[in-house]
């Protein structure tokens, strides 16, 4: 059960594309209006977002993938209201639940795992790819459920098979269950509820009040975005910035003085101690790149496959002719003003290559290219070597 690839998976981009031609998926509003209104403004249902949409996998499936190894998964048990919660790695077995207890299964990056699920994620290119956290998948049979809770960022809550019950709240009180192995409000009241059934679709702003009960076998695919925090941010940017400081000079004192307590830092040496500091300079260009390589940097748990047999940069070259190539599943890729960004590496692209590389970005697919610059080739050839991407 350990290796999810084995594991046949049917259905769904036949659905994919069939339901791109007439997708409804803000229910006609349109992105822009939904962005003015909406967007962590507050909460939409969409009653058949995407019609026809079942979901990508079934429990079965789910289960698998929860048991794959590298894959991120939690299991919600829940008897007589106290709720429980274990964290991957699984075996199969941990799933024999039916009957005990009400239970839910979650799994994150399911998009790194299915090419059907990233197709499904194309439909919110609406909102930029850096903002893009992963599709995460829910299996629960009747009554299972994370309990009542909220979320620190923007969510689209697609209902696949089965029907879900949703309760929702604008209270501001975000009191949690002190103790609680999951954050569980300690007194939720729903305001508005709706029962959603396969391709209802339910926008929640950050720090909405939730509470999603399975209402029978229910699987939820849930569209999660990243806001990092400022301080992570700002941290972060520190530690980029550590490898890339250049301040010349040493300390020298030619001049000192005796002083009377010699375990005293003088003014004098603090003084010359923060011209040092204040020598250390970014501009616009050091942050864009940081963000960059922050915003594309892989999940630690996130890991490429190279080839086993690397075709030869001139075999690789005429395969980018024929067929083009397209972004690894895990792969992420961002840019800015002819920088490229993929997978925390930052590279400069030439004035003619930045269209073609910011649409395989945007499109994580590049179509049969028929003139391929050398520099390109190369760029191309090196991420193939790394498992960024692959011939299509
Ligand atoms: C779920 O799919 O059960 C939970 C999704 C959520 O509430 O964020
Ligand atoms: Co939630």
């Amino acid at each position: 059960m350990k290796n999810f690839r084995h594991t046949r998976i049917t259905g769904g981009t036949a659905i994919i594309g069939a339901m791109k031609s007439k997708l409804a998926l803000l229910g006609g509003l349109g992105a822009n209006k939904f962005l003015r209104d909406y967007w962590q403004k507050k909460p939409l249902l969409i009653r058949q977002a995407i019609p026809g949409f079942n979901g990508l996998l079934d429990p079965r499936q789910l289960i698998a993938l929860a048991c794959t190894e590298d894959v991120q998964a939690r299991l919600v048990t829940q008897q007589r209201g106290k709720f429980e919660l274990r964290q991957a790695p699984f075996e199969p077995q941990d799933f024999d639940l039916a009957g005990k207890v009400k239970w839910s299964v979650l799994v994150q990056g399911v998009n790194h795992h299915l090419p059907e699920a990233a197709a499904l994620l194309k439909n919110f290119s609406f909102i930029p790819h850096a903002r893009l956290d992963d599709l995460m998948v829910s299996y629960a049979p009747k009554g299972g459920g994370v309990g009542p809770h909220f979320d620190s960022y923007d969510v689209f809550l697609l209902q696949g098979s089965g029907h879900r019950r949703w309760q929702i709240s604008s209270q501001s009180d975000r009191s949690l269950i002190a103790g609680a192995p999951l954050r569980i409000l300690s007194d939720f009241r729903a305001e508005q509820e709706w029962v959603l059934e396969a391709g209802d679709m339910l926008y929640l702003p950050p720090h909405y009040a939730h509470n999603g009960i399975a209402e029978d076998d229910c699987m939820t695919y849930s569209i999660g975005f990243r806001t990092p925090a400022y301080q992570e941010l700002a941290e972060q940017f520190l530690v980029y910035l550590q490898d890339r400081i250049e301040v010349d000079g040493m300390y020298a004192d030619p001049g000192l003085k005796t002083q009377q307590h010699p375990s005293e830092i003088s003014a004098a040496m603090l003084q010359q101690a923060e011209k040092a500091i204040n020598k250390v300079r970014w501009d616009r260009e050091d942050i864009a790149n940081f963000l960059g390589c922050y915003l594309s940097e892989p999940k630690p748990h996130i890991f490429f496959s190279t080839p086993g047999r690397p075709l030869s940069p001139a075999k690789f070259r005429q395969t980018l002719q024929k067929h083009g190539v397209k972004l690894d599943l895990k792969s992420q890729m961002l840019c800015h003003s002819g920088w490229i960004f993929i997978n925390g590496e930052a590279h400069r692209a030439d004035e003619s290559d930045y269209p073609v590389l910011r649409t395989l970005a945007d499109e994580r697919e590049l179509t049969a290219l028929t003139d391929i610059p050398a520099g390109l080739n190369e760029l191309l050839y090196q991420w193939y070597l790394d498992g960024y991407i692959a011939p299509v």
